[in-house]
């Protein structure tokens, strides 16, 4: 093809194929991105191609469709939800009360004894899921396209969400040619621990900083139901929710309709909607049995709230023949786990000093089994929430315990105030509130919460920074409980790992004034260690070694050891990659911090403070004094980048290298290397059956060269 330099501007044909091109790409790429998680290009890449998408859109308002992904964004705020009536009825699920094992068994029984089942008769097949605690959300596509998301409401009308629910990236806005023409997709818009932890931290921040109206969320349920049911749906896009399908609604026009529920999901994987990996098929009671243990084992460590699991016959005409019994179906039933919030009562209000002074008001609570744990001690955040929420001794409080995450005080309930429930809220979830109204006399509520002027464990000032949610204690290391934190921050496995170095002998050690600084524990002597209580030579002996066997570390270890603010273990360990040495990290500006990968301007201030410390830089010099070493090297940061600010386009196939490679070398010395060619591309670098990237290039006025060319101007002196 030649170029026609008296070509008119593209036309509007042409348009449309590139904005349909680009749709195509971003769906792929979201795709790929939030349901699989496994991204192919880098974010700026995508946004690139966002960004030429929204600019088509907004030169040509006609080429614009339900479906693109620019509609993610957000736009008008509605004055009310539209009620929408559900072409086939939102149901709910019996539950099975009895969490223990039994639950399964009795579930079974009815299913053969329904079915008229003999003993003797093999095994019933069901499908075996989680049950995920967000709400229930009904997709409706027409011709593959996303038309309508609505909420459950009393299960025959629910509410039009549509314009937050495509804020949710999981959630396909269009799907392949093959679906049904008519298709609704039910499943369980959520949120993720992370991120509702993340959100009520920006909450308390913004709290913090005066603004009115905000409030920190109860739960991840709550949390993501009222992101749903914002009018505004840039509100929706900043609260990030997630979705697993499990269920469908009214489908018309299925060539081809499954026979079982497990059937069905496969399917809906195949069309980009997120399924739990964790469904399995079983067969009888006692593989029902197994999959709730088994679950039950990895719920703390699943990044999201379930609060049981559900068991669904999976033969779809079994199903049909078992029915329902009002809202209920036969064929399906809930089987719970203990609660992840529960109702206790205050005994007291502790402020506890974390390893970088942050005090923290704890709230001691009558025991009380939260979430397969008794639970004594829950957080309080800060003086701020504490007050907000008005937590004080005496009072019955909600705690919530849900996986890793360190137990909180959610609210008080007060005997008056009878708990509103959440729309998407199983009523089951009410249960922890009757004890309120057994009559129980509530004791005398204590004083509101105020933090203590000094710390409460070695009397220095506390003080609240301007803008900042939390108190801190000033006394630094002199303080011994920052001292005991900074020194099994240091011992810690992740860190600098010395056995045996735990909570009851660093309390000791600092207690008895055997330790000021981390470079003392080195000056440990086996009849000082010995001296101590309930310390046997035999033990002591142990520790001794330990610490000498880990005189020799690395230098993440070491770094992320010394328990500098904002620096976590990715964080040293990129560090480390970039710097080599920690001469070199003690001595980098602000601006050569920030060249790190991930490192931001909060991060590299942290670290530039730290070491600005004449105290901290003597800890680091006693303890290469008393032998601890780490190998060093010259790091990268001084890698040449000849290619820095470059754009680069591949195409076709190279005589020698494979493309990855290629955008890999590229990437290494700086250059960008993007999906396609535009007037900002630098070169384009084409091998055999080079396409219509090279159409483009040509036609642009792009400088073209091949793979050799490519090589030379990796070399450094370029
Ligand atoms: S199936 C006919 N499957 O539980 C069955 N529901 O009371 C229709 N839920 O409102 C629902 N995980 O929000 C189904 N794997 C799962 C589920 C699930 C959570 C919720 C859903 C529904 C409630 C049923």
């Amino acid at each position: 093809m030649t170029p026609d330099l008296f070509a008119e501007p593209p036309q509007p044909a042409s348009v449309a194929e590139r904005a349909a091109e680009l749709r195509a790409q971003l769906h792929h790429h979201a795709h790929l991105y939030y349901t699989l998680d496994a991204p192919k290009i880098p974010d700026a890449e995508y946004d690139r191609l966002f960004q030429e998408l929204q600019a088509i859109e907004a030169q040509h308002p006609e080429l614009m469709t339900p479906d693109s992904p620019t509609q993610r964004v957000g736009g008008a705020i509605l004055k009310a939800l539209a009620p929408v009536r559900h072409a086939v009825p939102m149901l709910s699920i019996r539950t099975e009360t009895d969490t223990e094992a039994s639950g399964a068994a009795a579930f079974d029984a009815r299913v053969r004894r329904e079915l008229g089942l003999a003993e003797a008769d093999p095994p019933v097949e069901y499908l075996a899921e989680l049950k995920f605690d967000g709400l229930a959300m009904s997709l409706r596509y027409e011709q593959g396209v996303l038309v309508r998301a609505a909420t459950r409401g009393d299960g025959e009308t629910g509410e039009d969400v549509t314009h937050n629910v495509r804020t949710i990236g999981q959630i396909p806005l269009r799907l392949p040619n093959d679906v049904p023409e008519v298709l609704e997709v039910r499943g369980e818009v959520y949120m993720r621990r992370d991120q509702f932890e993340a959100l009520n931290e920006r909450q308390r921040e913004k709290i913090a900083q005066g603004a009115k109206g905000e409030k920190t969320f109860v739960n991840p349920r709550n949390a993501a139901a009222g992101a749903v049911r914002q009018l505004d749906s840039r509100i929706a896009r900043e609260r990030p929710l997630s979705f697993f399908a499990y269920s469908w609604g009214e489908v018309v026009g299925d060539e081809s309709p499954p026979a079982t529920q497990y059937d069905w999901l496969m399917r809906l994987k195949a069309w980009g909607f997120p399924v739990a990996e964790q469904t399995a098929v079983c067969r009888g009671a006692d593989e029902l049995v197994a999959f709730h243990r088994r679950i039950g084992e990895q719920r703390d460590a699943l990044p999201y709230d379930i609060d049981g699991v559900v068991y669904k016959v999976n033969s779809l005409d079994t199903q049909k023949r078992l029915g329902f019994v009002t809202r209920e179906p036969r064929w399906a039933v809930a089987h719970k786990y203990p609660a992840q919030e529960q109702l206790t009562t205050v005994q007291a209000i502790d402020v506890q000093v974390g390893r970088t002074g942050k005090l923290t008001p704890v709230a001691k609570l009558a025991p009380v089994f939260v979430g397969g744990v008794t639970v004594t001690n829950a957080t309080l955040h800060n003086e701020l929430e504490a007050r907000r929420k008005d937590v004080r001794v005496g009072d019955t409080v909600i705690v919530r315990r849900a996986g890793d995450v360190i137990p909180e005080v959610v609210s008080v309930v007060l005997p008056s105030v009878q708990p509103e429930p959440v729309e998407g809220a199983s009523r089951e979830g009410l249960r922890p509130f009757d004890k309120l109204r057994t009559g129980q006399a509530q004791p005398e509520r204590g004083e509101p919460f105020t933090m203590p002027a000094h710390c409460p464990v070695c009397g220095s000032d506390a003080v609240r920074e301007e803008g900042e949610a939390d108190h801190r204690c000033t006394g630094g290391l002199f303080c011994a409980a920052q001292r005991k934190q900074a020194i099994l921050h240091y011992a810690q496995r992740r860190a600098v790992d010395i056995e045996g170095l735990g909570d009851k002998l660093v309390e000791q050690l600092v207690d008895s004034g055997l330790i000021k600084t981390l470079p003392d524990l080195y000056k440990l002597g086996l009849t000082a260690l010995a001296g101590l209580e309930r310390m046997a030579e035999k033990s002591a002996q142990n520790v001794l070694d330990a610490l000498q066997k880990r005189r020799e570390t690395t230098l993440p270890r070491l770094l992320f050891g010394l328990g500098i603010r904002h620096v976590g273990e990715a964080t040293a360990k990129d560090l480390s990659r970039h710097f080599g040495s920690l001469d070199r990290i003690m001595d980098a500006s602000v601006d050569e911090l920030l060249q790190v990968n991930d490192v931001g301007p909060v991060v590299a201030q942290s670290i530039r403070t730290f070491f600005e410390q004449e105290h901290n830089r003597e800890v680091v010099e006693q303890l290469r004094a008393a032998g601890v070493h780490w190998p060093e090297n010259e790091g990268e940061h001084n890698t040449p980048q000849p290619l820095l600010g470059k754009t680069f386009v591949l195409t076709g196939t190279f005589p020698t290298l494979k493309r990855e490679d290629a955008k890999a070398m590229l990437e290494a010395a700086g250059a960008k290397v993007a999906g396609s060619v535009s007037k900002k591309t630098d070169y384009v670098v084409a091998g055999e059956e080079a396409g219509s990237k090279l159409d483009k290039a040509r036609e642009l006025g792009v400088a073209v060269i091949d793979e050799a060319a490519m090589l030379a101007l990796l070399q450094p002196d370029a």
